[in-house]
This record gives C-alpha cells, sequence and structure tokens, in this order.
C-alpha cells in the first residue's frame, strides 16, 4: 500500500490521488472526492474544470510554462526588469557568480549613506464604489465538494468567523497567505486549556502542571506525526517562521561561517528567509548567493547547482513562494545540496497547509513553519531540526526552562528540544496547534492538496478572463497564491473595492521585495486559497474585479 511515510517528499499529483483514494476509500473518488454516480448531476459545479488540461504527466515539472496558463491571452509575465534597490548592492542577476556581501542597517544610516530604501508603494485614494449589488453564493455546491471525510460545506461551518458579514456582504478571506482562519476545534481546545489545564509546564508538582506538560508535549508529538518526523526531541516550539529561521540562522549556521564562507538562498524568499541571513552574513564576512527564477517564477534548478563551491556552507529555500505561488522543486534542491555535503532549511510557512509534508521522506535538514498559517493561532511556530544538528546547535536564547543546572561557575543546558525554548513559552497555543494538525489530518491533507489544486487551477481560469488582469506567476506547479496586478488601478484600490463586497485579498509587497522587483513590480493585489475556500469565494472575486473594467 502506497503510504504516506514512502511518498518522497512532496508527492505528484497523481500519486497523491491515489494515496487518498486508498486513506479514504469510500470518499474520494472522482473529481470531487465522491464517487461521481453519488454528486447530483444538477449540483455538479459546472465551471470547475476537472483538470482536462492539465500536465497530469508531469505536474511539478518544473520550468517551462504551463501550455493550460500559454493558451490564455491575458496571463503574462513580464519581461524581467530589474528597479534600483540600496544603490551599491549588486543586483540582482541570473548570472550565477554574483554574490551579495550584504550591508544591513537602519534608514538612519541607510540615509546617511546617502542609499535608497524603497519605502512601500504609496498607493492612490480610495475610489471605492458601496455599491450593493449583492454576489451570489450557493452552498448547494459546496454540500456536494467532498474533501477526505468532510465535505466543502462541514469544513466551512467548521469555521465561525467565514459567517461573519463585512460592509454588508457575508466575509470571502482569501488573505490565507497572511494568516488562516481557526476552526471551532481550535477555539474550543484554547477554552478547554485554559479552563481546565492552565499552568506553566516541566515544573512543579501539582495536577495542572501535569495537565499542562502532557497537553503541550501531546501537541509536540502532534507534530512529528503530521510532518513524519523520526522524533518528538527534533520538533522546537518557537513563535513562528521568523524566529524558526533565525533560531537555525545563529544557533547553527553562524558558528560554521567564516569570512568569505556562502549561504544560498532563492529569489523567491520572504524577508523572513533573507535579512536574517544578512545578518549572519554582516557579522561573519559571508556572503549571500541566490538562486535566479525563470519567467513563470519557477527556480532554474542548473544555475542553482552552479552556485555551488567549496566555501557553501547553508543552504534555505522556500518550498512555496508566499506571492507567485510557486512550488519549488524542493527534492531536488536537497538533494543537490547534500551531494555537495551542505545542508538545507526549508521554509515551509506557505506549504504545509497545503501540501502533505514528510521531513524524513524529504531528507531534509530544517523545516520551519508558523501555526497561523496552518488554523492554529499565532504565536506558535515549529523547527524540525534532525536531531544530530539539534545537538550539534548552540543554544539560541539563555534563561529558565532550558537548563539542567546552573552555577555563576558553569550552566549546563538540556539536550533539545528544551535547550531551544528558554523562558515561558506559547503553551496554549502550542496546545491550538496540536488542535489544528488533527483536525488537517482527519480529514486528510492529500485530499486538501487535490481539492485546493482543482480550485486554484479554477481560478486562474476564471481570474484570466478579467480584462487588464495580469497573473504575477505562471509556474506549472503552484499552490495558494494568485498575486495579479490590473490595469489602469492601484493595487490598494482593487484591495478597497474588494473590501467594500467583503472580499479580503492582500495588497503590497508581501513581505517578499526582490521576486516582485524580479518581475517589474512593487506591489501587487495577492488572494491566497485555503482548504475552506469554494468555487463561489473565486466567482465573488472575479465578479467585483470585472466591476473595473
Ligand atoms: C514564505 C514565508 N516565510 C516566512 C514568513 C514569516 O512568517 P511569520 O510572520 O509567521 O513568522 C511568511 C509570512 O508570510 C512567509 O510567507
Amino acid at each position: 500500500m502506497t503510504t504516506i511515510e514512502n511518498l518522497a517528499g512532496v508527492p505528484s499529483a497523481g500519486e497523491l490521488s491515489i494515496l487518498a483514494n486508498e486513506m479514504f476509500p469510500d470518499l474520494t473518488e472522482g473529481a470531487y472526492g465522491v464517487p461521481e454516480t453519488d454528486i447530483p448531476v444538477a449540483s455538479v459545479p459546472e465551471t470547475v474544470p476537472v483538470s482536462e488540461e492539465f500536465d497530469w504527466e508531469h505536474p511539478f515539472a518544473y520550468g517551462g510554462g504551463d501550455p493550460y496558463f500559454q493558451s490564455v491571452e491575458e496571463v503574462s509575465a513580464p519581461e524581467a526588469e530589474y528597479l534600483p534597490g540600496i544603490a551599491d548592492m549588486p543586483v540582482v542577476t541570473t548570472d550565477s557568480s554574483t554574490s551579495y556581501a550584504p550591508a544591513v542597517m537602519s534608514q538612519t544610516q541607510a540615509k546617511e549613506h546617502d542609499r535608497k530604501i524603497d519605502a512601500p508603494t504609496s498607493l492612490g485614494g480610495d475610489k471605492v464604489t458601496s455599491s450593493k449589488s449583492e454576489v451570489e453564493r450557493s452552498t448547494s455546491r459546496n454540500d456536494s465538494i467532498r474533501i477526505g471525510s468532510k465535505t466543502l460545506a462541514q469544513i466551512r461551518d467548521d469555521f465561525p468567523i467565514l459567517k461573519e458579514q463585512i460592509n454588508g456582504h457575508q466575509l470571502v478571506w482569501l488573505d490565507n497567505g497572511a494568516t488562516t482562519q481557526r476552526p471551532q476545534a481550535v477555539i474550543d481546545r484554547l477554552k478547554y486549556y485554559y479552563e481546565h489545564e492552565n499552568s506553566n509546564v516541566h515544573r512543579g508538582a501539582h495536577t495542572l502542571a501535569a495537565r499542562s506538560t502532557d497537553a503541550y508535549e501531546d501537541a509536540r508529538d502532534t507534530v512529528r506525526d503530521f510532518i513524519g518526523a523520526p522524533s518528538s526531541d527534533e520538533i522546537v516550539f518557537v513563535r513562528g517562521t521568523t524566529e524558526g529561521i533565525n533560531l537555525v540562522a545563529n544557533a547553527y549556521v553562524k558558528p560554521l561561517l567564516e569570512p568569505g564562507d556562502e549561504i544560498i538562498v532563492s529569489i523567491l524568499e520572504h524577508h523572513a528567509n533573507i535579512v536574517p541571513w544578512q545578518l549572519v552574513a554582516q557579522a561573519t564576512g559571508a556572503v549571500i548567493k541566490v538562486i535566479p527564477c525563470d519567467e513563470t517564477g519557477q527556480l532554474i534548478l542548473h544555475e542553482y547547482e552552479k552556485l555551488f563551491t567549496p566555501k557553501t556552507k547553508f543552504v534555505s529555500v522556500t518550498h512555496v513562494s508566499n506571492v507567485l505561488g510557486t512550488v519549488t522543486p524542493i527534492e531536488e534542491i536537497i538533494a543537490i545540496a547534500h551531494r555537495h555535503g551542505v545542508r538545507v532549511l526549508v521554509d515551509g510557512a506557505q506549504s504545509v497547509a497545503h501540501i502533505p509534508v514528510n521531513v524524513s521522506a524529504l531528507d531534509v535538514d530544517f523545516f520551519v513553519f508558523s501555526g497561523h498559517k496552518i488554523f492554529a493561532p499565532t504565536g506558535i511556530g515549529v523547527v524540525y531540526g534532525k536531531k544530530e544538528l539539534l545537538e550539534a546547535a548552540q543554544p539560541y536564547h539563555g534563561g529558565g526552562n532550558m537548563i539542567a543546572d546552573v552555577t555563576f561557575e558553569r550552566t549546563i543546558y538540556n539536550p533539545a528540544p528544551n535547550k531551544f525554548e528558554a523562558g515561558t513559552g506559547s503553551i496554549a497555543d502550542a496546545v491550538g496547534l496540536g488542535a489544528a494538525l488533527k483536525y488537517l489530518s482527519q480529514i486528510g491533507m492529500p485530499c486538501v492538496y487535490r481539492w485546493e489544486h482543482e480550485l486554484l487551477q479554477y481560478a486562474m481560469k476564471e481570474m484570466s478572463t478579467v480584462k487588464g488582469l495580469h497573473f504575477i506567476g505562471t509556474a506549472l506547479n503552484k499552490a495558494s497564491a494568485l498575486a495579479f496586478t490590473l490595469d489602469g488601478y492601484s493595487d490598494e484600490e482593487v484591495g478597497k473595492r474588494l473590501d467594500a463586497y467583503g472580499i479580503a485579498v492582500r495588497t503590497g509587497h508581501h513581505c517578499a521585495q526582490p521576486v516582485l522587483r524580479r518581475f517589474g513590480y512593487e506591489s501587487s493585489v495577492r488572494p491566497t486559497l485555503a482548504l475552506y475556500n469554494s468555487p463561489d469565494d473565486i466567482d465573488a472575486l472575479v465578479k467585483v474585479l470585472k466591476t473595473f473594467a
């Protein structure tokens, strides 16, 4: 039987379909996870494509364009155009010999050096009309869409905030890349924790200390199972992806670095996977090298391979771009780095809620993600690190909870994960994270992946009918993000008009300025999907976008 363990990292869509069917044999056949014969003909969403145009043979091929998107006139990835950044920094090129000795400084220091730091684009006035025209949303087709163990309608019911009225309209939450909404199961778990279990962990002999410690460690075990880690000792709780990357950069990588050493990141990175490396590079004299992407927004593997030299000490790359939605060829990226004897961190902030992840199958050295992007509370995140690497790493913060013994002469700290969890952590939020992952596992991540893939195709097809809409990022393998610009309108104007209809999308630079500038933009409008989004959400989005024409 195919199991999640023997799928290598990111399985192909075909493998996922097989796995989904095996996990939920009665529930996952057919386009939406139910036997096609069971779907009332009238309620099958007519407009959702059943992937005929999608190349299922090569769903994860990197590079090149998807013929499906090439056939759509409105879709265009503009020619690369490099806008000025910090004046004396080398521009991003696809020349694999370029490396950066980054200067990280305050705005005052930058002014002193007569350097230009681009502030977020100043955006135009509010031209929103508060038209009351209603977007019809049917729930019946959500009943016929089955995602693993639940229907889409049931999943939507699990998220109370989706019933919220915003500006007189039902909320359409398409800002999942920034943060996801929380299911009732997570809200209830937090309430139960505070009503029945609240205490500090690992300290004290009383009953509540034992309950909270059990709940906290159970959450760690749940994370281990969810990402396929060999041991719970390899799961470190942190505040989120940002703190996790900073932890790895400072605790593991920085002590390895000497002047001239090299760290590889990609052009697709969120600032959280750029600035920590710039800071350690600045402190040690190391340099940063950047994997370029092609016109679709996919990383160019042969250029990546050329970046390696004997001085390469670490690779840190995103699994999914938070702007373009590109799913990077992470298995190849890890394998190539390992061939060169180099360790890899994968930023899973935008992948873990959308794609089944198995860190053991990927053989990744560090995998980092944020709870709030996977239906869990804010203030909690995870660093998975291979045991021997966490052992080799220095403690990141010092203090209580991480020590075995302290004297003024010498202090002995605990092994991982406690060694990285100084002070009182976000205990309830970790417990909430455990509840969120259990909720997802109950639905079935392969089914979530398959559903979102279909919804993304539907969204791209429908959005490409909007006049003047330009997608940013058309890689063959995409997840969740649908960044675009609209001719003649500022991104903020688009975002505000959508909000007037209850539709939440992100506008701005999305904390990933290098990749936007790679495509010639300073900002964009970015809807991002999650498992509870429906074809109706897409229809509502497209309907409002068409009012700009
Ligand atoms: C790809 C990626 N990495 C890192 C982060 C930072 O996550 P957090 O703010 O939860 O630390 C984000 C947030 O949007 C992201 O999209």
